[in-house]
């Protein structure tokens, strides 16, 4: 971030202020207001922070214009086609991608730790089986720090450094044992001669009673899956994450608020709405009732998957995803998928609607990912807990990035209040 030579004067009360206007490497200038509130004794309201930059970061950039994707510079459809998943998760941790040998050593470390610890599989066992895998998520990823006491100190680099390594590698094994946990079957520990994505396949597929051969088709789209989700810059459970560390929060319970967030409908949670909407629509001549109601404002429905606040264009991982499921179904033989049909049919009546064009609303990530993870056997409440599991490398990137920076402040947003002013307090028998 460099300061520009320009200011942008705000003039209030007769009073003229000169507000420093900075310069970002790529997107719009920001206007720094940071001492707006000492100097003018007003705040600024921005809800859902349409036009506000929370934080600088130099991880992620997206151009939600051209839909444009990049992780430290470099384009999602390169890293999805040409990298794989542990790679792209040392690019964002680390700002650079690797040299053999720094690959070799991360995806080591990454495999040492993905065994959890024996006591918490007890853990486990105090939620209901019909739990959602989510609600497990959150609370089993939340009690790491009553396990892991050695790198919650968020002042030593070692102990974040481990507490990152950690969750990645670990996030795969509780998401599975999650998934194992609801169905009621035994958990599969972790193998490390498998790589990331089939190892992932055969903690939530094998069971003890027989062999599992992991097929490499669908581990390649597993890798795929987890690197478009990896990062998203400051999207609600990026902000989330960052909000809670900033009060000096543990990382464990930090990522946890992360995954909380992420649960929304809105948001990751958008993935199993999406794939029961398609579900719910069956077949290609019920699309037109569905797009009428997503256009009608008395009617709550929208289309899952489709819209995004910073993509007026393309989500280019939807593109990727869209590519990869044809693959995928192919390979598997179901390429005949209704669900297929009706997404890309739905897909394109909205791309040809003025409602949808108008406003900008496109496919973004979560719209084709549901029909490849349940061609590869995951139920649909699998689909949140497995973005989760990708995207903890982007939340604890982002997390290791603001703990770094010299300037990290407690984030404290102020408010518009709209409540009574004082007022006397009246007793129960005189009101
Ligand atoms: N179906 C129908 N109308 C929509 C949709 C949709 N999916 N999305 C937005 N709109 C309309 C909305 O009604 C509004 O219309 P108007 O201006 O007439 O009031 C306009 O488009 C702008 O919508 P908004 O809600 O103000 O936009 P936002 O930036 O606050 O919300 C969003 C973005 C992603 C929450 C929203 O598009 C949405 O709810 N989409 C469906 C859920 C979804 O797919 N979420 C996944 C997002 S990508 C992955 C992730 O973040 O995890």
């Amino acid at each position: 971030m460099t300061d520009t030579n320009k200011t942008a004067t705000l003039t209030l009360d007769g009073k003229t202020y000169e507000l420093p206007v900075l310069s970002p490497t790529e997107g719009p200038d920001v206007i720094d207001i940071r001492k707006l509130y000492g100097q003018a004794n007003v705040f600024t309201y921005d809800p859902g922070f349409t036009s506000t930059a929370s934080c600088d970061s130099s991880i992620t950039y997206i151009d939600g214009e051209e839909g444009i994707l990049l992780h430290r510079g470099y384009p999602i459809g390169d890293l999805a086609g040409k990298s794989h998943y542990l790679e792209v998760c040392y690019l964002l941790l680390y700002g650079a991608l690797p040299s053999a040998a720094e690959l070799e050593d991360f995806e080591t470390r990454v495999t040492r730790h993905t065994m959890v610890h024996e006591q918490m599989h007890r853990f486990f066992t105090g939620f209901r089986r019909d739990a959602h895998p989510m609600a497990i998520m959150t609370g089993v990823v939340g009690a790491m720090s009553a396990f892991y006491h050695d790198s919650t100190d968020i002042s030593d680099p070692w102990q974040r450094e481990v507490a990152s390594i950690r969750m990645i590698a670990k996030m795969p094994t509780i998401a599975a044992m999650a998934y194992k946990y609801t169905i009621g079957q035994p958990f599969v520990y972790p193998r490390n001669d498998l790589d990331y994505a089939s190892n992932f396949l055969r903690m939530c597929f094998a069971v003890p009673a027989e062999e599992y051969q992991v097929d490499p088709i669908l581990s390649r789209a597993m890798d795929r899956i987890f690197t478009l989700h990896a990062d998203h810059e400051q999207n609600a459970s990026t902000s989330t994450v960052r909000l809670a560390s900033s009060s000096g929060a543990n990382p464990f319970a930090c990522i946890a608020a992360g995954i909380a967030c992420l649960w929304g409908p809105a948001h990751g949670g958008a993935n199993q709405a999406c794939l029961e909407m398609l579900r719910e629509i069956g077949t290609v001549d019920k699309i037109p009732e569905y797009i009428a109601r997503a256009k009608d404002k008395n009617d709550p429905f929208r289309l899952m998957g489709f819209g995004h606040r910073v993509y007026k264009n393309f989500d280019p991982r939807a593109k990727v995803m869209k590519e990869s499921a044809d693959e995928v179904l192919e390979l598997l033989g179901v390429e005949n998928n209704p669900t297929l049909q009706v997404a890309k049919e739905l897909e394109r009546q909205a791309l040809d609607d003025d409602y949808f064009v108008s406003k900008k609303l496109f496919p973004n990530v979560d719209f084709y990912s549901g029909i490849i993870l349940e061609a590869m056997g995951f139920p649909t409440a699998m689909f949140t807990p497995i973005f989760a599991l990708s995207r903890t490398v982007g939340w604890i990137s982002q997390w290791k990035e603001m703990i770094e920076d010299p300037q990290m402040k407690i984030g404290r947003p102020r408010q518009l209040y709209t409540g009574a002013s004082e007022r006397p307090y009246v007793d129960v028998e005189n009101r």
